[in-house]
């Protein structure tokens, strides 16, 4: 059998990869506990001397600049990530990237102005933006059809452990000089990560499209599997190249070629033979490997409905209002236990973190149809609850259904929509779909995170029954759009 339980060095490839997850999800959480110290609303003037001031004097709507240019740098990391991950491979994307993931808290940690703080976190941002169109995709790419749910949801599980180990650090350091320590964490896992970095093998099926990439591509596989025989599972890529066949990519099938051109032996699980040899599609050159862009993506009728899938979840996930809750829960929460807001948030995120395991678990068994379905109407349930309870001032059932609805979004509408642009799209167009829907999020969040503020003021609680009606609509669309991919190949997803 070539898919057998994962083994212990997928375990460990899948964690390198996380923790790009976690330093993302460290930098959404960082600014939240120490803004007072960071901005010397808590502390006199500085007084010292050293180059190093004790705080950054900034007005609210200069921290808020600062917290909010790391969007700016996520989008245009997302935009550039698909280019960067074709040409230069998954592996190399994520360690160059660590650049950006390092100095970022450099500039943050050691900063001296709002503006280097800013240039930092725009830095971050931009790494950040790659980490969210990569890490799902290698994930996915390196890991056994059975299991992929479940090394998918580790992406997600990497960024609600960032945001939790993030605002742990906020409980403890929101001193002097511990604010600059919290902002250097996020280069202090990058330094580690890059190290790490080095002992994981490249995406095999990203190697599989490389001119030559054929001997590498199994290398990179039998390592991950912990065997030689890995053929039948090099042959189930096959599909891969339907795109190819259909003259999609280049126009012109001619830049494709068969590495191995023998006959498919199809089931082949009982032959031990290694040197079967397989069949993998790849480009002759880069150009025609990197030719599915932006637009080509979006006109090809082809690919239109995981176009549709794709965008469709990512809206979801940020126009259900997550960040809103997130963000609003230390306010309600705070009234019942006065003084403990942050400690609440704290616990907020270890309902996350928890209910993100049980979605790892899940996944491969349920679906992701039906427990994003299920995480959806959850939600609208909660979301309901909340406005009511909020405007009607029901405290303890507002922070029920707070709980119930960052749960209910932990076990679906939280991993899904990163897992499964991979499981419904090729591997030529992959880093482009993943690009696309990942700027699409970006967007969503800054709008989301703009309006919500203003509209809560304007309306009170009765803005959740916005959310919920974002929720309705968007539960029927993905029960209409979005096919079951538990298991299947990209080509067997649409073929049912
Ligand atoms: C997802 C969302 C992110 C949100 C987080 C909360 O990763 O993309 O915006 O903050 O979940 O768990």
């Amino acid at each position: 059998m070539d898919n057998e339980s994962p083994t212990l060095y997928l375990y460990f490839v899948a964690f390198v990869a996380s923790l790009s997850s976690l330093q993302f999800g460290f930098h959404i959480g960082e600014l939240n506990s120490p803004q007072k110290v960071i901005s010397c609303e808590s502390l006199p003037p500085d007084t010292h001397n050293s180059s190093f001031p004790s705080c950054i004097r900034m007005t609210s709507i200069q921290y808020a600049f600062v917290t909010s240019i790391f969007n700016l740098g996520g989008l245009i990391g997302s935009l550039l990530a698909s280019r960067v991950a074709d040409s230069k491979g998954r592996k190399w994307t994520l360690f160059y990237n660590n650049l950006f993931l390092i100095l970022g808290p450099l500039f943050m940690g050691s900063a001296f102005s709002v503006f280097s703080l800013a240039v930092g976190r725009a830095l971050s941002g931009i790494g950040s933006g790659v980490v969210t169109v990569v890490v799902a995709m290698y994930l996915s790419e390196v890991s056994t059809p059975e299991y992929r749910g479940t090394f998918g949801v580790m992406n997600q599980l990497g960024i609600v452990i960032g945001i939790l180990f993030a605002q742990v650090e906020g409980l403890y350091l929101s001193t002097i000089p511990g604010w600059r320590l919290i902002l250097l964490t996020g280069g202090i896992i990058g330094l580690i990560q890059t190290i790490l970095l080095g002992f994981v093998v490249e995406s095999p099926k990203y190697l599989a499209t490389l001119p030559d990439g054929y001997t590498a591509a199994k290398k990179s596989l039998q390592k991950l599997r912990g065997t030689l025989n890995v053929d039948s599972e090099l042959n189930s890529w096959k599909p891969m190249a339907a795109g190819v066949l259909e003259g999609l990519i280049s126009g012109n099938e001619d830049n494709f070629e068969v590495d191995s051109p023998s006959v498919v032996v199809d089931g082949d699980d009982d032959n031990n033979n290694s040197e079967t040899p397989a069949v993998v599609f790849h480009a002759r050159n880069r150009d025609a490997h990197d030719d599915i862009n932006f637009w080509k993506f979006i006109s090809n009728s082809h690919y239109r409905p995981a176009l549709i899938v794709v965008l469709l979840l990512q809206l979801t996930q940020q126009f259900s209002g997550i960040n809103a809750v997130m963000f609003y829960s230390t306010t309600i929460l705070g009234e019942i236990i006065p003084d403990k807001s942050e400690l609440v948030t704290v616990y907020i995120s270890i309902v996350n973190t928890i209910m993100t395991v049980v979605s790892a678990v899940l996944i491969d068994k349920a679906g992701r149809k039906i427990l994003l379905l299920f995480s959806i109407s959850s939600m609208a349930m909660a979301s309901t609850v909340l406005a009511f309870s909020i405007t009607q001032d029901y405290a303890i059932l507002a922070a029920l259904s707070i709980i119930l609805f960052v749960a209910t979004f932990a076990i679906g509408l939280g991993p899904i929509p990163f897992l499964v642009t991979p499981e419904i799209v090729d591997i030529h167009a992959v880093a482009t779909a993943a690009s696309l829907g990942m700027s699409l999020n970006w967007i969503s969040n800054f709008t989301v995170s703009l309006l919500f503020l203003s509209a809560k003021e304007a309306l009170g609680g009765n803005v959740f029954y916005f959310f919920t009606g974002v929720l309705i609509v968007a539960f029927s669309l993905v029960r209409r759009y979005m096919p079951e991919t538990k298991g299947k190949t990209v080509e067997e997803v649409w073929k049912s």
